[in-house]
């Protein structure tokens, strides 16, 4: 299968050898996700021996103690066994520790020290990649004093790695960006959204610009609507405190639904270049029509947060009962919207797009609803046909599927809906790489497709404050949905609209439809 980016064509090759640089290492992002996305690199080759990796946090801990939470967290987190013990040692001999206090600077100036000694034991041409799974308030500070210890002094590449949220608004966006600006240029920073580093994201854009078959038909001419739902099924556990001040808007729709609205809506790139096709993400991204007023928010966009509930026989407590979260709290932990890519394409198409905590299944599901064959000719004349649905199915599950119309066998042209489906996690279980393997690797090979430009970011702040904004003026309501339940009922009163519905997700289409491959269960 062809990827989008040249580079790709290199990909059982080792990414350069660099000095990984993991501020945050004590933290829960680098025991669940980042620890064992190093190792499945490894494993595999995509590193080689010319690498090392230095945890850094503020408490104390001995390369020992460091090893072993490694290996604690590969053990419980990776899709690798760690049990070979040769390799397991020789991997652990890149990883050191290192405790400092990030607003000292005389600390980053030992870390370069310790930098050298690194690169050379390890034989590392002076690359350095600084991951920073900090809080971003950090983020300026750590630049400034990697400046200022001299650990950017070096002959080979340094990069930065940094996590959401990327600012909180637009204007606190901007001074963040102004802060690395003022050490990294654009091109040193990736930025990341893990969204943009699953295979069926990534595959979104071979599919659509592989075949011959779904480009023709990607428009407003042949497409009704487009249903992006990112249901999770967790509530806030234990982030509270961070969650309560940013909600589902900041925390999913700035980011991740509106990286892959991008994804569906943008234009055919002119080349696999990572900066042509982050143009075109901009370009569909500029296209969003802004709300143009908070009665025009009130309309479109639905706002909800749980209340008690029951899953799977579980009763469940309310939103503002969890931990760390305001007995009063207004936070939404669900945001669903009606949204128009105002261009050639898209005009008249809406996009609906939904996220929310508590939600019935973990799912997230593209579903293009195809328009009808014209009424009153042939078949449609005699049937309640089905619209024809292409289905991406992103997470867990992996795979995509499309719903026809076919003649139920042995009938006198009855109509009877098939689904024909290609189940990835069916056909290589659910083993494909993390997100965060394919991201750590990009980063190290300077591959930058899928990653966020900053014009992206600013570009996606903008639509999403105009909707805070609203929110602010308590013009528009706060809907209670229980816990457990697809979210509060405006918002199928809003497809409803539309002469719409949400299609089943989950691969719990309707009992009548025949699927002729995996199970999509
Ligand atoms: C994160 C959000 O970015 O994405 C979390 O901060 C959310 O609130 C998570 O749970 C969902 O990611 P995934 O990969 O589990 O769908």
């Amino acid at each position: 299968m062809r990827h989008m980016t040249d580079v790709s064509k290199q990909e059982s090759i080792a990414a350069a050898g660099a000095v990984y640089y993991l501020f945050g290492a004590t933290g829960d992002l680098a025991r669940r996700k980042l620890f064992p996305a190093l190792f499945s690199l490894y494993k595999e080759g995509k590193l080689a021996e010319d690498f090392a990796v230095v945890g850094l946090a503020r408490r104390p801990r001995t390369n020992e103690e460091f090893r072993q939470d490694v290996y604690e967290s590969i053990v419980e987190f990776c899709r690798y066994k760690a049990d070979d013990q040769q390799l397991w040692e020789k991997f652990a001999e890149h990883f050191v520790y290192m405790p400092l206090d990030i607003n000292n600077v005389d600390g980053f100036r030992e870390l370069g020290k310790l930098t050298l000694e690194l690169d050379a034991k390890f034989g590392i041409p002076g690359n350095r990649l600084f991951y920073l799974a900090l809080a971003p308030n950090l983020f300026g500070p750590v630049s400034f004093n990697l400046r200022d210890g001299g650990l950017l002094e070096t002959k080979g590449w340094s990069r930065l790695v940094i996590e959401k949220p990327f600012g909180y608004d637009l204007e606190s966006a901007k001074k963040l960006n102004d802060q690395l600006s003022q050490v990294f240029n654009e091109e040193q920073i990736y930025r990341i959204d893990h969204y943009l580093g699953k295979e069926m994201v990534q595959n979104i854009q071979v599919l659509r610009f592989s075949n011959a078959f779904f480009e023709p038909l990607w428009n407003n001419k042949h497409i009704a609507n487009v249903q992006i739902t990112l249901a999770e099924t967790v509530g806030v556990e234990e982030r509270g405190g961070y969650y309560d001040k940013s909600g589902a808007l900041r925390d999913m729709v700035q980011n991740h639904l509106l990286q892959m609205l991008s994804m569906i809506a943008m234009e055919p790139p002119s080349r696999l270049h990572p900066e042509d096709i982050r143009d075109e993400k901009v370009k569909a991204l500029r296209s969003l029509r802004p709300f143009a007023s908070d009665e025009d928010v009130a309309r479109n966009v639905v706002r909800g947060q749980y209340g008690a509930g029951a899953l799977k026989g579980k009763e469940l407590p309310a939103y503002r009962q969890e931990d760390s979260v305001a007995l009063e709290s207004k936070t939404e932990t669900y945001v669903g919207a009606r949204v128009f890519v105002d261009n050639f394409r898209w005009a008249g198409v809406p996009f609906y797009i939904r996220t929310g905590k508590r939600l019935p299944v973990k799912t997230t599901e593209v579903v293009i609803e195809f328009k009808n064959v014209p009424d009153n000719v042939l078949f449609a004349n005699r049937h309640d046909l089905s619209p024809n649905l292409l289905v991406i199915r992103v997470n867990p599950m992996e795979g995509i599927y499309i719903k026809i119309n076919a003649k139920k066998p042995g009938s006198d042209n009855a109509i009877q809906p098939v689904v024909m489906e290609f189940c990835q996690s069916c056909l290589i279980g659910i083993n494909t790489p993390e997100a965060y393997e394919r991201l750590i690797y990009d980063a190290a090979r300077g591959e930058s497709t899928y990653f966020t430009r900053w014009d992206e970011v600013a570009q996606a702040w903008a639509f999403v404050d105009r909707m805070a904004q609203a929110w602010k003026e308590e013009t528009s309501e706060l809907h209670g949905y229980a816990a457990g339940s697809w979210g509060p009922a405006r918002m199928d009163e809003l497809l409803g609209e539309d002469g719409f519905f949400w299609w089943p997700v989950n691969g719990q289409d309707e009992d009548n439809v025949i699927w002729i491959s995996g199970s999509p269960k």
